[in-house]
Formats: structure tokens, sequence, C-alpha cells
């Protein structure tokens, strides 16, 4: 704005926010620090924003202003060149690769894929040398209209200015979606004006208006200082009457670009001609506007739309300025579609040179398809490509599709974009845009069903719902001409990822179309699928069968190297607890990620191990790995797919006591999924919740965040995740007096006979059982369960069971037995680092009569007894024979007496007498 003779230069109750800009202004060039305004349209940002660089101009201050423009062609880095262009000098002081990176970003240079994070980093480079030499304000107006990769670059600069002397201030109207994200960045809303300020306005703008109609207007524009403006400016008597018309409740912003619409009406069809051109063009450069022009060759034109003060023509500055944004909107607004389009076709005739801004426009004109126009959109998207832009590649991409004649064309412009998406960036511009690619699918396409699998991940990792992912593939399953042919692999591909769509999305209603499809499969489905549909989503009502047939693939798979394969049957592998025969070709392909190979495979197989590794007590890599995931998700733009990685890191937290970091990754999980209705993929947060909760004791909430998984006495179908939380849900029920509840999760825990799924299950079927067993029955079930092959294998749950059986044995007045397995519990939890279950098993064992943790477990350790030894070591030590230690630990008594004769020169000793002194040493 800069209308020098306006009255509204002076800014009118704006007391407050003009201390507070002054403040940041300050601190940004002290310390470095963000704002972001935001605020109703024509509130005032822009004008404050105006106040800001003014002010910090005069305090020496170097600023730097870019505005985004609604309709503008999407061109990528377009605000970013902005921004650093008048920094250009500064770019010598970069490393070679930065550099390029930069110039290849801003289309300076040619060259190599820009990795976003190198441009990020640049940038920040380039701003900070310059903000040696003084402060440097960066200000960006209207925010949400910047184009994608621009945005990213400012969205790692507000994050990383403290220590700079570096100010970012932005401003975005709400209710503009935006790319931003603004999560924890400072921010101030600006509101509107108080009545005595809009008052003011108004007198001194108005001096002459009388005081009926200033109450009148004063109610209308509710403190909205453009509303009190362009109300007032519309008071001759025809234009008066255009606003009683306007209903009571028109939202202000809809109100005031009615208001130019109406004023934009009146001008003469040359003048609104070329009004709709400047608005569609978006730069406001004259000379452009003049050679593009009609007829009369011109912008004289633009003149009566000056005198009607919707725009200001700078013939100094060679521009024309849109009086305000909503002047932009109501001109595109109140044209016709054909004359949109005709001005495009000029504007694409007019950038003969300029790819990607010709295909815009000319893909803003086109009617129908047509393979010239659809041609160069590809070329755009090359052209985007190769700026490290692969979000507007896809767009472009996928525009080019829809404006092919030919169904060739249109399925392999589409598969490519869905490619694009998955493999490189994980990304797709907007739902609404998949949803018009998706309307775009040709029944008769065999490349459609890539590119809808591939469209549907992507869409889930951007901002789409995982319903619209899932809409897209069953229509493609549904419409593709394959005949259900099995060795149709494109279908397969398609399958598998309906597969991972229904999980994620939580409903039972979802997996019908996948069942069916696989049904038709001909001549059989492939044994992979097959398997898969039956072991992953409901594996409680998987069988023994299922089971065998699942492992025996494992075996067969060490040779396997064709990473979707590898996946998938390691994915199948998750509930029954076949990981562990997985993890080679697992690491296999994180190696040859980390070596610059897929991401997407990758990042499966990291939490394929992650889920290993926090079952089988290998706590401290499967950390490295979550952490590993979740940067590796995030530098990609795997934001959904990083919801695994925010388990593990909850998951761990909660395990080791850290409550408050537990609830800040399992909040995070929540948002990451719910907002993209990924219930299912939103139920893991329950997990670490119901581990938290039981950390801290607190049985109540525990038992209402693992029914938040399933209720009580039912095993919900297709939730397996359930059965991981299912004997802690017995536990808090029987903690919180529901013995009721506890009784009947038990029962449905062996109706579905959970051991035939997988032997750990089967141990927590029994310790469960146990739990609401009588004391007579409770000891003989705890045996079987800790008995059983491989227990030891997952020695968190293992190291549970135990101490769930030391607790019952107190109880029960047998304190040396609870002792035994107290004492072999807690070795396990101080191995593991489980601080809650740590300081709970000392409690627990101090309650049983023994002051200290057993002394006899470390010293045992220390002379390389193995755990079973020790457990040998300490029942003799109390004075048990070889019998009885035999009953107990379910060893015959001679077996017992081999330990024996192994333990004692390990110790050093010769007799059982010994034992006691030598383990208490
Ligand atoms: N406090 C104020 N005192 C006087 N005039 C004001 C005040 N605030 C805004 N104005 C005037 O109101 C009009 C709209 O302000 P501005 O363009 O800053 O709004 P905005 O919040 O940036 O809106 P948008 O979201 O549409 O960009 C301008 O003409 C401006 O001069
Ligand atoms: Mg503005």
């Amino acid at each position: 704005m800069t209308d020098q003779e306006a009255p509204t230069a002076r800014l009118f109750g704006r007391d407050a926010e003009l201390r507070a800009l002054e403040a940041f202004s300050a601190r940004a060039g002290r310390e470095g620090a963000v704002l972001l305004l935001s605020g109703e349209a024509g509130v005032g940002k822009s004008v404050l924003l105006d106040a800001v660089v003014a002010g910090a101009q005069a305090a020496g201050t170097r600023v730097i202003r870019a505005t985004g423009v609604q309709f503008e062609a999407d061109v990528s880095y377009a605000v970013l060149n902005q921004l650093l262009l008048p920094l250009a000098a500064g770019f010598a002081h970069l490393g070679e690769e930065e550099r390029n990176a930069l110039m290849v970003a801003l289309g300076l240079l040619s060259g190599r894929v820009p990795d976003r994070t190198v441009i990020a980093t640049a940038c920040l480079d380039v701003l900070r040398h310059e903000a040696e030499q003084r402060p440097l304000l960066l200000v960006v107006d209207d925010l949400p209209w910047i184009d994608r990769p621009t945005t990213i670059v400012l969205e790692h600069l507000a994050h990383h200015l403290s220590g700079s002397r570096i100010g970012l201030l932005t401003a975005s109207r709400t209710g503009e979606d935006s790319y931003f994200d603004a999560g924890g960045l400072p921010a101030l809303h600006v509101e509107p004006v108080d009545d005595g300020a809009a008052d003011e306005l108004l007198r001194t703008a108005f001096p002459e208006m009388a005081l009926r109609v200033r109450r009148r207007i004063l109610t209308e524009a509710r403190g909205n200082p453009l509303a009190l403006l362009e109300l007032a400016e519309a008071l001759d008597p025809t234009q008066l009457s255009a606003r009683e018309a306007l209903p009571e409740v028109l939202p202000l912003t809809e109100a005031i670009e009615a208001l130019f619409a109406s004023r934009i009406k009146q001008l003469p069809e040359p003048t609104r001609d070329a009004l709709l051109l400047a608005a569609l063009e978006g730069s406001g450069d004259l000379g452009l506007l003049r050679r593009t022009a009609t007829a009369d060759g011109g912008t004289t034109a633009l003149v009566p739309a000056e005198t009607a003060k919707l725009i200001e023509i700078d013939e100094a500055a060679g521009r024309v300025v849109f009086r305000h944004p909503l002047v932009r909107s109501a001109v595109v607004e109140s044209s016709t579609n054909v004359e949109r389009r005709r001005v495009h076709r000029r504007l694409a005739d007019f950038f003969t040179r300029d790819t990607e801004r010709r295909a815009w426009h000319l893909a803003e004109s086109a009617v129908e398809p047509d393979e010239a126009v659809a041609a160069l959109l590809e070329e755009a998207a090359r052209r985007k490509l190769h700026r490290g832009d692969a979000g507007g590649a896809i767009a472009s991409l996928t525009r080019a599709a829809h404006l092919s004649p030919r169904a060739a064309d249109r399925g392999r412009r589409l598969a490519e974009a869905a490619y694009l998406g998955a493999d490189v960036t994980g990304e797709l511009g907007t739902a609404s845009r998949l949803l018009d690619q998706a309307r775009s699918f040709d029944p008769s396409l065999g490349g459609s069903l890539h590119a809808a699998a591939a469209a549907a991940f992507i869409l889930v990792n951007g901002d789409g719902i995982v319903d619209t992912a899932h809409r897209l593939v069953v229509s493609a399953i549904e419409n593709g001409d394959h005949g259900y042919d099995a060795a149709n692999t494109d279908l397969t591909d398609a399958l598998y990822t309906l597969l991972l769509i229904c999980w994620w999305a939580g409903r039972e209603e979802f997996w019908a179309p996948l069942f069916d499809a696989i049904d038709r499969l001909v001549p059989e489905p492939p044994e992979i699928i097959l398997l898969m549909s039956k072991a992953f989503p409901d594996t409680a009502r998987a069988t023994a069968g299922t089971r065998r047939r699942l492992a025996a693939l494992i075996d067969r798979q060490s040779t396997e190297t064709d990473p979707a394969s590898l996946v998938r049957v390691n994915t199948s592998a998750v509930y029954m607890d076949l990981l562990g025969g997985c993890r080679a070709g697992a690491w296999r392909l994180i190696m040859s990620g980390r070596a610059g190979g897929t991401v997407r495979s990758s990042l499966a197989c990291l939490m394929h191990l992650c889920l290993d590794d926090f079952a089988t007590g290998r706590w401290e890599e499967g950390q490295r790995l979550a952490d590993e995931g979740l940067a590796l998700a995030k530098t990609h733009g795997y934001d959904f797919i990083s919801y695994y990685f925010l388990f593990h890191e909850a998951l761990l937290a909660a395990v080791r006591g850290e409550d408050t970091v537990m609830h800040q990754w399992a909040d995070e999980l929540t948002r990451v999924t719910t907002q993209r209705r990924a219930y299912g993929a939103a139920r893991f947060a329950h997990h670490a919740r119901t581990l938290g909760a039981i950390g801290r004791g607190d049985f109540e909430a525990a038992f209402h965040h693992a029914c938040d998984l399933s209720p009580a006495g039912t095993l919900a179908p297709y939730t397996p995740h359930a059965l991981w939380v299912a004997l802690d849900l017995v536990e808090a029920a029987l903690r919180t007096n529901r013995r009721e509840q506890a009784e009947a999760h038990v029962r449905a825990m062996c109706e579905a006979a959970l051991w035939d799924v997988s032997p750990r299950l089967g141990m927590l079927t029994l310790a469960a059982r146990a739990l609401v067993a009588s004391d007579a029955e409770a000891p003989g079930l705890f045996e079987e369960a800790i008995g059983g092959p491989g227990a030891r294998d997952w020695p968190f749950d293992y190291a549970r069971v135990r101490l769930l059986y030391g607790e019952r044995l107190r109880r029960a007045r047998a304190p040396i037995e609870a002792r035994l397995h107290l004492n072999a519990a807690l070795e396990i939890f101080e191995g593991l680092g489980a601080a809650p279950w740590t300081a709970r098993t000392v409690t627990e064992l101090r309650a049983a009569g023994q002051a200290q943790p057993n002394p006899a477990v470390p010293a045992a350790a220390a002379a390389g007894l193995t755990a079973q030894e020790t457990e040998i070591a300490l029942l003799a030590a109390e004075g048990l024979t070889n019998k009885q230690i035999g009953e107990r630990l379910l060893l015959s008594p001679r077996t017992v007496g081999s330990h024996l004769y192994r333990i004692f020169p390990k110790l050093g000793i010769t007799s059982r007498a010994a034992l006691r002194d030598a383990l208490s040493r």
C-alpha cells in the first residue's frame, strides 16, 4: 500500500501491536527472531508490515520483502527468488555444492536435482553472511499463496534463526490453507480495531460524513478497517443500495469482495479486460501488460480502475498494484470462464520462452484435451523436478494427464507422477488435485493401477486422508481390465497398498473390497498375498496353519532380493512374532538404503527391526533405529509413515519411565494419524500410553488406554495390536477391581487360541489365565508360561510374567519362591533399563522379606553364571533339594545336579554349604 495522500497512512488503534512489533524487530536484530501475523482479510496486517518495515529501515536494518500472489502461475521457488536475488553477491561465499544447489533452485543454473536441506542451508548461509554486516529483516506477506518449495525453505529458516540477527516476519489471512507449518512458532493474531479507533478512522478519512451514516457503517464493519473504508467509499446512492442489499450474515471477506465486485461491474469493458489480465498475470509489470493488452495497445484502459481506487499505477516503477488482494480476487470472480481462458491464452502466447509460465497459462486456457499443452506441461514438470520440486512436478504431470487426448499418454503421465511421489517425495500437492487425478482414471488403462496405488501412498503422506486413498485404489482395482490375473504385478502391488491403507484406516468396513479382490484372483491368489491377508489384518483369528506356511515362506526368502517381496513377507510376520527370521533381509535393505538405495523399503525395514528389537529386548538398537527412521521419514517428506517411529519413541520412553516424553511422542503420533483419519495407525499410541500408565502405577488409566485398543472381553476384529496389550488389560482390570472384565478378557484370549498364533502370545495368555486363576491353579499356569519354548526370547514379557508370578507367590505367603522369580525378573529389568518395573520389583522384593535387591544376582553374574544357573544356585542356597529345584524349574533332578556341578567351580567352591556365602560376596 503506497497510497501517500490517503489519510489512512496513519494507523488507528494499533498501539499495542506496534509496540509488540517494535520489540520483535529489536530482538530480531539482536539475536534472530520469527513472528507470524495472522488475521482476517482487511484487518490491517499488510499496513502493520509496512510500519515495521519503515521502522526497521530507519534503524539501519536491511529489509527484503516478498509477497505471495493469488492466481499466480505455480512456479517453484518463485518467492525464494524474490527474497534472495538482492543478496546474490553473497552466493560467492558459499561452498560449491551449496552454491550450485541454490542456483539450480532459483533457476539460474541447470544441474543435478538439489536436495531440499542443502538449499535451505545454503539460503540460511547467504542470509547469515549478509546479517554480519547489518541486521536483516525478511518480510513475507500473504504467506499462504507462496509456492510450496519456498514455503519449505522458510519453515526451515524459521527454526534456525536464533543467534543470527535475522528476523522473519510473515502475514497470513486466516482461513487460507497454508503449507507452512506454524506449529510452535511465535504468532500474533491481529484483531479488529476497537470502536473508538474505528470511529476515529472514519471521522479522519471522511470528515463530512453524517453521524447516522457513520453509525451504520461502524456496526456493519465490525472494526475491520478495510470494511470501514470500503463501505464509506461506496457511499453514492446506487452503491449504497448495493450495500443495503447485502445480507446481514455475509462473512466480511465476501462482503468486501462483493463491494469491490460491484465497483468492477460498472467499469467499461476494456478496463475490466485489462484488469483481468493484470490479475491473472500476477507480477504487475506494466511493460508486460502493455505488450499483452488488446488492440488499443496501452494500459490506458486501466485508468478508470485507478480512478475507481481499485488499483494504483506507478509509472516510475513500471508497476500496477491492486489496492488490496480482495480486489484481485473480485476481478477474477466477476469474470466469466470464457474471458479467463482468453486472457490466459494471451499470456501463454506472451511467455514463449518461459516454459513453466507458458505451460501453466496454456493449461488454464484449455477447454479440452490438447496434446501440445499436455506435452508442454510434461516439460515444465521435468524442469521443476530438475530444481528439486518433485511435488510441483507431480502437479504438472497430473495436469498433463488430464489434458492428454490419448488414454495411453494419460496413463503414462499419471503413472510417472505417482511414481515420482511415491519414490522421490512421498508427498503430493493437495487432496483435491489427487481427486481430480482419480476422476481422470480411464477404466481401460492398464497403467492406472500402478498410478492409483502410488498416488494413494503419496496422498496419505501428504495432506490427504486415508478415505480418499482407499477410494482411489479400490476404484482403480474394480474398474481395471486386469481380469483379476494373479500374475499381474500391477494388480498385486495395488492389493498390497490397499492392505496397508485398510490397516491405517482401522475401520472394519474398509477391508471387504480387498478380500473380494483377493478371492477373485485367478487361477489362485499368490501365496504371499494370501498369507498376508490371513496373518496380518486380523491375527487374533489366524490359524496355526497360516503360521506354519508363513514360517516356511520366511525360510525360503533368505535369498530373496526383491525389496517389495521382502517387505511384504516381513509385514506378514509382525503379529505372528516371526520377525526374527526376517532380520537379515531387513538389514540388507537398510544398508542399501543408507548407501542411497530406495528410501521407502528402507523405512519399512527400519520399522520391522524396531518392532523385533522391542520384543526381543534390544532396546538400545531399537532406539537408534527409531531415531534413524524418524529422521529419514522427515527428510524425505514421509510425514505419515513417521508414525511408526513415533510409536517406538513413545514405547521406549514408556518402558523406561520417561512419562512426559512418552506423552509428547504419543500425542504427536495421535496428531499425525488422526488428521489423516488413519485411526488404525492412531491406535498404536494407546499401546505406549498403556505401558506408561502401568509403569507409573496408574492402573485405572492403563485399563482405559488398553480398552481404547479393544474393549475388555473382546479382541476387536482387525485390531491385532490389541493382542500386545491383552495381558496389560487383564492386569489393570484386576488392580482396579474389575474382576469380571479381567475374566472376560482372558476368555477371549483363550477362545482365540493365541498360542497357535505365536508362542509369545501363548505365554501371555497363560500368564493372564494365571492372574485370574485360584491360588491352587495359578502356579501351574505361571510355570507353564515361563517354561514354554523360547519364553526367554522375549525378555520384557518374560520378566513381567515372572514379576506377576512373584507377586502372586508373595501374596500366597511363599516368600522364598517369590524372591526367586522377583530376582530373576529384576535382573532382566535392570539389564533392559525398564526403570519403573525395576523399581516395582525392588519394592516387591522388600515386601517378600529381601532387604536389598538380592546381592546374589550381581555376584552370580560376575562369576559368569547363566540366568538359569543363577536360579538354581539361589534355590540351592535357600536350602532346596535337587528334587525340589527340579520341580520348580521343570527340570529333572539329574539336570539340576549337573548344573550345580558346573556352578561350583565358577563360584570357586566345592560344596553346597558354601553357596550362600559365595553368592553374597
Ligand atoms: N489501524 C488502521 N488504521 C487505519 N487504516 C487501516 C488500519 N488497518 C488497516 N487499514 C487500512 O485498511 C485497508 C486494509 O488493510 P491491509 O491491506 O493491511 O489488510 P490485510 O490484513 O493485509 O488484509 P489481507 O488479508 O486481505 O491482505 C488498507 O487500506 C489499510 O490502509
Ligand atoms: Mg494484506
